[in-house]
């Protein structure tokens, strides 16, 4: 599917946006390997945590699902089933590299894959800790690459070093450390989000997290007792609509219900640097974790310098980042993001490139961006490198480019916001949903 955007002037308006990604996957996750059933409200529908819910059901488990409420009949640490056939995780990062630590604490084989993506990312980074562990794994280039065989049980503790900050290799240590006795540790160079400790902790499991050392540690064998969660609005969806707000110039949104856990609000701090009239209100807590309502308004942006400890805090948000900078006055400097090479896709040099198609004007560098903003967008053609956030991003980008940007493959979007085109018609006031029969495929116009 192709989207078709046309620049616009207005976007006004008070929006909720998908339930968070991270949160949702370790909704199925914790549920599963609990006693007793987990209610989830705010679920996320995206195709990702629908592939986290496709795995657990081959692992003997029932999930029922209602719109974005969904109902998890935990089985406790030991209740999962050897699965009789390979488990898919589609596009999901997420789900490969946490289930490996469940995985690999069974007493049973299990065969892992997932999409053309998912096959090139890089796995040694938890199928070396968790070899460390005493699972066995198979995969090519040295268990590097899915797809992976996972021969787990008896586990034994370790202390591990990473030496990337990630939540996902983080939380596959730290659920693997679920079925060794004693304390299991792990020490990142940069704290990354903390969505599963803070679950793990709301369950009943003993985890103790030292902001000093960025060193995390969990008790093995907890009870883990299952119970309501209430999945708030993904920050990292927000972003889209965050930046679209301050960079159209009759922009003013106000987004309800987002998420707000300090590991993963580098975006509002870093587009406030940048001069955003922005502003977070309601602030409260629920399941362990901070929410809120947060208002932007079209504001001038001006280049900032972006590295070190706020790159974990903003990992996701790269790509639109790289919008909101290319529409700033000055210099945009990003650094210390090596990592978004193996993402989805490169992500430094889908959005490099893409941007670039449009008019901007920016450097790849070994470990970033250089961004050299106050360049006119002009529509064109772009490509969203079949990942769902190079996708938007350059939605973003057309609703200020002159006159048309077309994205080709972006259904991707629907990995992680399903209703994004629907939003962004209501926020337009654009009804205007056109099908291109010519090409036999759904292409989505807006006019105004
Ligand atoms: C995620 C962690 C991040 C992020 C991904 C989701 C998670 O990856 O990019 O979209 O849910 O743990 P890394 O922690 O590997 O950087």
């Amino acid at each position: 599917m192709d989207l078709r955007i046309k620049q616009t002037k207005k976007l006004q308006g008070t929006l909720t946006v998908p339930g968070d990604k991270s949160i949702s996957h370790r909704a199925i996750m914790l549920g599963a390997i609990a006693t007793g059933t987990t209610e989830v409200t705010g679920f996320l529908m995206g195709q990702d945590c629908l592939s986290t819910v496709d795995c657990f059901r081959k692992l003997g488990i029932n999930i029922a699902i209602d719109n974005s409420r969904v109902k998890i009949e935990g089985k406790g640490l030991d209740g999962l089933k050897e699965p009789v056939d390979i488990l898919d995780v589609g596009n999901s990062g997420t789900t490969i590299r946490l289930i490996s630590g469940i995985l690999a604490g069974q007493d049973f084989t299990s065969f892992l894959t997932g999409d053309q993506s998912i096959r090139k990312r890089p796995m040694a980074r938890i199928t070396k800790p968790l070899t460390e562990m005493g699972a066995e794994i198979i995969g090519r280039q040295n268990g590097n690459l899915a797809p992976l065989a996972i021969k787990g049980g008896n586990l034994k503790k370790i202390k591990y070093t990473t030496p990337v900050a990630s939540a996902q290799v983080k939380s596959s240590i730290l659920l693997a450390g679920l079925y060794a006795e004693g304390w299991t540790e792990i020490t990142e160079p940069i704290k990354s989000r903390n969505h599963t400790e803070l679950m793990l902790k709301s369950f009943g499991a003993q985890v103790e997290e030292d902001d000093i050392t960025n060193t995390v540690r969990v008790k093995g064998r907890p009870e883990l007792v299952g119970g309501e969660i209430k999945v708030p609005g993904d920050i990292s969806s927000a972003a889209f609509f965050l930046t679209a707000g301050a960079i159209i110039p009759e922009g003013s949104l106000t987004i309800t219900n987002v998420g707000l856990n300090p590991t993963r609000t580098g975006i509002i701090d870093v587009l406030e640097e940048m001069g955003a009239q922005i502003k977070v209100f309601n602030k409260q807590k629920t399941t362990g974790e901070v929410i809120g309502d947060i208002k932007i308004e079209s504001s001038s942006l001006k280049g900032i310098k972006i590295g070190g400890e706020m790159i974990p805090r903003l990992i996701d948000e790269i790509p639109i980042l790289a919008v909101a900078a290319s529409c700033a006055s000055g210099v945009t400097e990003i650094r210390n993001a090596e990592e978004l090479k193996v993402k989805e896709s490169n992500r430094l040099a889908a959005i490099a490139r893409e941007l670039n198609k449009l008019g901007a004007k920016i450097e790849e560098l070994p470990d970033g961006l250089k961004i050299y903003g106050g360049q006119t967008l002009k529509g064109t053609i772009c490509d969203s490198y079949d990942d769902h956030r190079i996708a938007m991003a350059l939605a973003i980008a057309g609703l200020v480019a002159q006159g048309e940007t077309i994205i080709k493959n972006s259904d991707i979007i629907d990995v992680s916001f399903p209703n994004f085109t629907k939003t962004l018609q209501k926020l337009t006031n654009t009804n205007s949903l056109i099908t291109n029969f010519l090409n036999q495929e759904l292409d989505l116009v807006f006019l105004w």
